[in-house]
């Protein structure tokens, strides 16, 4: 095993490359000079919207798609050029990309017959890998017969019995129903447990992001906004777009002035405490506009000055929309951003915004 690296890559579709040109090829760029590394054995999420390039850029690194400019390696190895199977890179696709016409065995089979391993070594791996997915007792169904997260297990087990060093998933689970996603999520963390190869998922859901991944890599416009743990993505955002992006619902964001914006998650906010002015935080009184009830807790969408924010509550209370609401924000759950939407570590400057947050919000 080994770690993946990709040291400035850029990725324009259509652009013509002259080999060894220094000259910078024009047009939209679906992946903007990323540069980043995966761990080894590492299970590495690639989150963002849709179109922000995480497909593109995976299959860059399967080796189905050109490079525009940069390298990618494996280990010490440049892979930029090598072909995709000779890479060690197994991909799972969202369509499952199945022969109809064979069976499961046959759709195991087919690429190692292809890649030349000994027949008795194919059979081998095909039984292991159909075991490891539970598939055993399928093996001679086609996939018409299979049920999606049948389907879905087939073409994990095409890619097992390949025995690859990393796992490539472009949003595996997409096509399945919200159960069965849920079931398949479990499954596929305990298989990289069993397996200890590296993973790289692709998602646009942040949850599947935050509850399967150990590295998780935040992508929007073609540009990674930030690498980390799942905490560190969630409690320590160094921009507005992953404080936003990241939660349940995201961070609220309010403009505080032309400088700065002040950020605090919908759970930390403190109800029923008196106004304390002794106490670092800011006092909010305001108007429920709407809620929901998530069972244990409650969501509400109050008023906050000429904005709202999303706030919520252990669900012990019976609040009505329209009736008022009050809570505190800490000063220490405030998250501060800049005018370009960064995060501010400065302590003068996180004293400057709360400071003026504090004054406008106790005077609106
Ligand atoms: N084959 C292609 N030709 C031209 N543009 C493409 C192609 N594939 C993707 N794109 C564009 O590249 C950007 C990134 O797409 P993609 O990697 O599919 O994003 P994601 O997987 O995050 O949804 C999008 O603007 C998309 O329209
Ligand atoms: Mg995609």
């Amino acid at each position: 095993m080994a770690t993946i690296e990709l040291q400035n890559v850029v990725k324009i579709y259509g652009a013509k490359v002259k080999k060894n040109s220094k000259e910078i090829p024009k047009g939209k760029r679906a992946v903007d000079d990323v540069s980043f590394q995966i761990p080894s054995g590492s299970f590495t999420i690639l989150v963002g919207p849709s179109g922000c390039g995480k497909t593109t850029l995976l299959r860059m690194i399967a080796g189905l798609e050109d490079i525009t400019m940069g390298v990618v390696k494996i280990g010490e190895i440049d892979i930029t050029n090598l072909e995709p199977g000779d890479r060690g890179i197994a991909m799972v696709f969202q369509n499952y990309a199945l022969y109809p016409h064979m069976t499961v065995r046959e759709n195991i089979e087919f690429g190692l017959v292809n890649a030349r391993i000994p027949k008795f070594e194919i059979k081998e791996r095909v039984s292991e890998a159909l075991k490891i997915v539970g598939l055993e007792d399928y093996q001679e169904r086609k996939p018409a017969n299979l049920s999606g997260g049948q389907r879905q297990r087939v073409a994990l087990a095409r890619a097992i019995s390949k025995t690859p060093q990393c796992f490539l998933m472009d949003e595996p689970l997409s096509n399945l129903d919200a159960k069965l996603r849920s079931e398949m999520r479990t499954e596929l963390i305990q298989l990289h447990q069993k397996l200890m190869s590296t993973f790289i998922y692709v998602t646009h859901d942040q949850i599947e992001a935050m509850t399967m991944g150990d590295n998780i890599v935040v992508m929007n416009e073609g540009k990674i906004m930030q690498q980390g743990t799942p905490s560190e993505i969630h409690n320590d955002p160094n921009c507005v777009f992953v404080a936003k992006f990241i939660g349940d619902p995201g961070m609220n964001i309010i403009k505080v002035d032309e400088k700065y914006s002040i950020g605090f998650r919908p759970r930390d906010v403190q109800f029923d405490s008196e106004k304390n002015e002794k106490e670092d935080a800011v006092f909010v009184k305001t108007k429920i506009l709407s809620f929901e009830n998530h069972g244990s807790e409650f969501l509400y969408l109050v008023n906050f000055d000429t904005t709202t924010a999303f706030v919520k509550e252990l669900s012990k209370h019976n609040r009505k929309v329209s009736s008022e609401i009050s809570f505190s924000i800490l000063k220490k759950d405030m998250y501060i951003f800049d005018e370009n939407d960064n995060r501010v570590y400065d302590q003068e400057k996180i004293e400057e915004a709360y400071g003026t947050f504090k004054t406008h919000w106790e005077n609106v």
